[in-house]
């Protein structure tokens, strides 16, 4: 416990004065450490509950944007703050998950419990997917997989430009991140304006150019910032979002499952996590245990339709597989079940209590 006294910090347990230089602070480590979450970079938990017992007041709302394996909303949850966390990182997003679950009192968890979460009712916190940016697990073929998906017709001659498709010419911005007006540079730098002259001088009232970017979100003004760059030629250029639009693109092969209510019991007959199978080569058909390629399972037994709030938290250790099985209660609604596997992807889908 530490508290600051006269703009000095005490170390109320043993009295001295904590010095600039945090010393007194070891990071986990040893195969055994039970703090130990695996996520490379964790910090250790002391050093987060000392700045935040030092910068904070029970009751406040502590925020960590790159929550990594999730140390500072621990420290936050353990010493009575609220918290919110995020991550781009699937992987942090469990890790966290599994972590904040290990607490079985929410303002007062005990890390040596972490192991043995296995189903446990409530957690005290809720998880939001805010966007799509898992899109792509690899932003080298993302250019690839978005030409062929958007039916991009490829240029011979390579420009700044990456396709042409219905007269206008094609840009595949960075993935997995927004496009801002700096992103531009590259583009802006390759423009042909000896080509857009003679344009010009055949057919002064066109454009001399009809552009498409294609993005995962963007700042808002891009197209219109990237016409005044043209500037005086005039240029057409429009903004296909591939997060708002994505409903017509298919990248990844959804994971499959089983679910159904048997006797009062809801069973997970079968789940197929397509991109792990994918990366492990294996066949559908091959699966023997399908509880194997599982992380976790987590049921909500009265499903709002919008937020999962699970009630079944079935995250076994690192032994250990998930049950797979699960007693239905009596006042079940609609219930949602989310299968996590090995590589954090998740399957989600609705049952009814009567199916
Ligand atoms: C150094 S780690 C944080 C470690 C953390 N303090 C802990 O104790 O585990 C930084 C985290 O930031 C995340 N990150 C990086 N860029 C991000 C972004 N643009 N938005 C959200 N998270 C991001 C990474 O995925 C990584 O998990």
């Amino acid at each position: 416990m530490r508290s600051v006294h006269k703009g000095v910090m005490v170390d109320v347990d043993r009295g001295t004065p904590i010095t600039d230089w945090w010393t007194d602070i070891k990071v986990p480590t040893g195969p055994r450490n039970k703090e130990k979450s695996g996520y490379p970079t964790q910090k250790p938990l002391a050093l987060l509950e000392r700045i935040i017992t030092v910068s904070s007041n029970p009751g406040d709302l502590v925020l960590d944007v790159f929550a990594g394996s999730g140390t500072t909303l621990l420290a936050a949850q353990k010493l009575g703050r609220r918290f919110v966390g995020a991550d781009i990182n699937l992987a942090a997003i469990q890790t966290t998950t599994k972590r904040l679950l290990g607490a079985k009192n929410p303002t007062q968890p005990d890390l040596d419990d972490e192991e043995d979460a296995s189903v446990s009712d409530g957690c005290g916190f809720e998880i939001y997917n805010v966007n799509h940016y898992d899109i792509f697990r690899n932003p080298v073929e993302a250019k690839e997989l978005l030409i062929e998906a958007l039916e991009v017709q490829k240029l011979e001659f390579s420009t700044v430009f990456d396709g042409e498709k219905d007269g206008r010419m094609v840009k595949i911005m960075p993935v997995n991140r927004i496009t801002t007006r700096a992103d531009l540079n590259e583009l802006i730098a390759g423009f042909d304006y000896k080509a857009w002259e003679r344009k010009q001088n055949e057919n002064p009232n066109r454009p001399v150019e009809k552009i498409s970017l294609v993005c995962m979100g963007h700042e808002p003004d891009l197209a219109a910032q990237l016409e005044l760059a043209a500037k005086p030629f005039k240029i057409e250029v429009e903004v296909v979002d591939i997060l708002r639009d994505k409903a017509n693109l298919e990248f990844k092969r959804d994971s499959e499952a089983k679910v159904s209510i048997k006797k009062g019991e809801l069973v997970i007959a079968k789940f197929y996590p397509m991109n792990l199978l994918q990366k492990l080569s294996i066949q559908k058909e091959s699966v023997e245990d399908w509880r194997e390629l599982v992380e976790s399972v987590l049921i909500d037994w009265n499903y709002d339709g919008a937020v999962l709030q699970p009630a079944v938290l079935d995250i076994p250790g690192k032994d250990d597989l998930v049950k797979g099985v699960y007693k239905v209660p009596d006042d079940a609604g609609t219930i949602r079940v989310k299968i996590t596997d090995l590589l954090s992807e998740s399957w989600e889908g609705s049952v009814s209590n009567g199916d």
